[in-house]
C-alpha cells in the first residue's frame, strides 16, 4: 500500500517535471530563439561617440530648419568642418576622414527611429510644447557608443522604432488627442 502511493507521486513528480521543461524550452523559443530570428544586425558604417561631441548643441547636428520640420542627420560636409584632418588617432576617425571627407562621399548611417509610411510624425509639435530629445530616443545622444542596430526582417524597420503604444500613452498623459488619423494620414 504505502509502496504504491510512492510510485504513483513518483510519477507525478516526472510528469511535472517533463511539463516544467517543456514549458521552459517554450520560453526560450519565445523569447530568445524567435526574437533572434526576426532581427538581423547589421553593423554602422563606424561608431560615433557622442560624449567627444558634446561641446556642440544638439541642433548643430540634428539641425530642425527654420519652418520648424527637421533636417536629420548631418551630412558629411558637416562633420568636415572639424575633421578635415584627424585631430586624433582612433580607427573610427582615420575611416571618417579617408573614407568619407577625402572622397566627399555621404556615410550611409542606419537610422534607428524611422517609423513605417503609413505613420506621420513631425518633431516641430513636439518641439514647440517642449517634449525633450530624450522622453523619445533615450540616452542615445549622451553615449560614447552606437547600439546594435537590428532591423525586422519581416517590416525591414529597426527594432528600436517607437511603438504605437508608447505614442499614445504619452498623448493620453498630456491630453493630446489620440484619433487614428493623427498619425495615420
Ligand atoms: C557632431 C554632430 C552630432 C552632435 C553634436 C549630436 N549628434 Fe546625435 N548623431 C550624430 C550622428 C553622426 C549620428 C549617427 C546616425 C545614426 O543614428 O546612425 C547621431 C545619432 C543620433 C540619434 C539616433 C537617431 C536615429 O534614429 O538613428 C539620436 C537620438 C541623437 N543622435 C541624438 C542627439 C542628441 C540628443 C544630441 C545632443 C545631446 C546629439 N545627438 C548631438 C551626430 C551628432
Ligand atoms: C564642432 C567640431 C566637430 C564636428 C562638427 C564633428 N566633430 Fe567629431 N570630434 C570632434 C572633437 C573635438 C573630437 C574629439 C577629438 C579627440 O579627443 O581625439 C571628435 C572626435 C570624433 C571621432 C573620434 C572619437 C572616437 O571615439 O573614436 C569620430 C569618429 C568623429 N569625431 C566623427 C564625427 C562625425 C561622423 C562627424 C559628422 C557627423 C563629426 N565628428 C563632426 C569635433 C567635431
Ligand atoms: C515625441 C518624440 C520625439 C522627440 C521629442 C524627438 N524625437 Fe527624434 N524622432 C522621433 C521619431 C518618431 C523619429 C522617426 C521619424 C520618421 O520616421 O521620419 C525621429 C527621428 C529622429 C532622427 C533620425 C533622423 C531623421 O532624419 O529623421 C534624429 C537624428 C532625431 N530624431 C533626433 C532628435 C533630437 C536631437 C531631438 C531633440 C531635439 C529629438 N529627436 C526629439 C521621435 C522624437
Ligand atoms: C513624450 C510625449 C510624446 C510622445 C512619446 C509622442 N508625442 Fe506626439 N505629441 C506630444 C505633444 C505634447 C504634442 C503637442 C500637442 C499640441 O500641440 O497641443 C504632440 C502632438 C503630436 C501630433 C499632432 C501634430 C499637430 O499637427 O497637431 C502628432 C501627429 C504626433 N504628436 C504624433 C506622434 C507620434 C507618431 C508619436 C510616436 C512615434 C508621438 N507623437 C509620440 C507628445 C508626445
Ligand atoms: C499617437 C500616434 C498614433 C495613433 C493615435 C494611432 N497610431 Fe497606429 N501606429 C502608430 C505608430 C507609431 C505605428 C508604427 C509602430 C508600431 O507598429 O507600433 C502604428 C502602427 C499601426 C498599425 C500597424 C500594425 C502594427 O502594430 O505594426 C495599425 C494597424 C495601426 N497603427 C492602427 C491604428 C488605429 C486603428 C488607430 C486608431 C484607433 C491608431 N493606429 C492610432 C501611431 C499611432
Amino acid at each position: 500500500m504505502k509502496e504504491e502511493n510512492k510510485s504513483a507521486s513518483g510519477k507525478g513528480v516526472m510528469g511535472g517535471i517533463i511539463f516544467f521543461a517543456g514549458f521552459i524550452l517554450a520560453l526560450i523559443i519565445g523569447w530568445v530563439v524567435f526574437p533572434n530570428l526576426l532581427y538581423s544586425q547589421k553593423p554602422q558604417p563606424m561608431n560615433f561617440n557622442h560624449v567627444a561631441h558634446q561641446d556642440s548643441s544638439c541642433e548643430d547636428c540634428h539641425a530642425f530648419r527654420a519652418d520648424g520640420t527637421y533636417a536629420g542627420i548631418p551630412k558629411v560636409e558637416k562633420c568636415k568642418e572639424c575633421h578635415e584632418s584627424p585631430m586624433g588617432s582612433t580607427e573610427d576617425e582615420r575611416k571618417l576622414v579617408e573614407e568619407y571627407i577625402q572622397k566627399d562621399t555621404e556615410i550611409p548611417w542606419r537610422i534607428y527611429s524611422w517609423q513605417p509610411d503609413n505613420v506621420y510624425f513631425s518633431h516641430a509639435p513636439h518641439k514647440a510644447k517642449k517634449v525633450e530629445c530624450k522622453e523619445c530616443h533615450g540616452i542615445m545622444g549622451s553615449e560614447k557608443t552606437l547600439p546594435a542596430y537590428k532591423d525586422n526582417r519581416i517590416t525591414g524597420y529597426s527594432k528600436e522604432t517607437m511603438k504605437m503604444i508608447v505614442c499614445e500613452e504619452c498623448h493620453a498623459e498630456r491630453g493630446v488627442n489620440n484619433e487614428c488619423e493623427l498619425c495615420h494620414k
